[in-house]
């Protein structure tokens, strides 16, 4: 059984008639093509790769359906990036080597996004924190605690 939603995604309406048990990472990504937001433990909600914010809030878009996005407003890593620069996330975890497959950045940006938002000047505790929904095989962590930190003051400044 098929329901048509109205999904915005970085400012863009998706119109579609979707199955009712469709989830919103498939959406994203199959009906969309926004393939930037990953999918890593095949929807069990524990990796993160695929968060994503809804109505500003980062959520994990393999643990809701695309009906339940129907007319809302999603932003994907896609969205960061404006006017043709990185986003200053997007510029530290490049200088502090944040990343090395890149597989889990998409999901840590879009959840960092949102955190930072709420909390501009944490403790280095409490970036971790915020992450312990967002796995990282990779970089052991400690790059990306320096990409936030740098990231948090320049928002501040800014
Ligand atoms: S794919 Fe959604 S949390 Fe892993
Ligand atoms: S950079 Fe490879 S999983 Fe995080």
């Amino acid at each position: 059984m098929n329901k048509d939603v109205k999904i915005s995604i970085n400012g863009v309406a998706y119109e579609k008639s979707v199955p009712l048990r469709m989830l919103l990472v498939d959406f994203i990504r199959d009906e969309a093509g926004l393939t930037g937001t990953h999918i890593g433990c095949t929807y069990e909600g524990r990796c993160g790769t695929c968060t994503v914010q809804m109505d500003g809030e980062a959520v994990k878009s393999c643990m809701l359906l695309a009906v339940q996005a129907d007319g809302r407003e999603i932003a994907t890593v896609e969205g960061l990036a404006s006017n043709g620069r990185l986003h200053p996330l997007q510029e530290a975890f490049n200088e502090h080597h944040a990343l090395q497959c890149g597989f889990c950045t998409p999901g840590i940006l879009m959840n960092t996004e949102e955190f930072l938002k709420e909390n501009p000047d944490p403790s280095e505790a409490e970036i971790r924190r915020s992450l312990v929904g967002n796995i990282c095989r990779c970089t052991g962590y400690d790059h990306i605690i320096d990409a936030i930190q740098t990231a948090a003051k320049r928002l501040r400044q800014a």
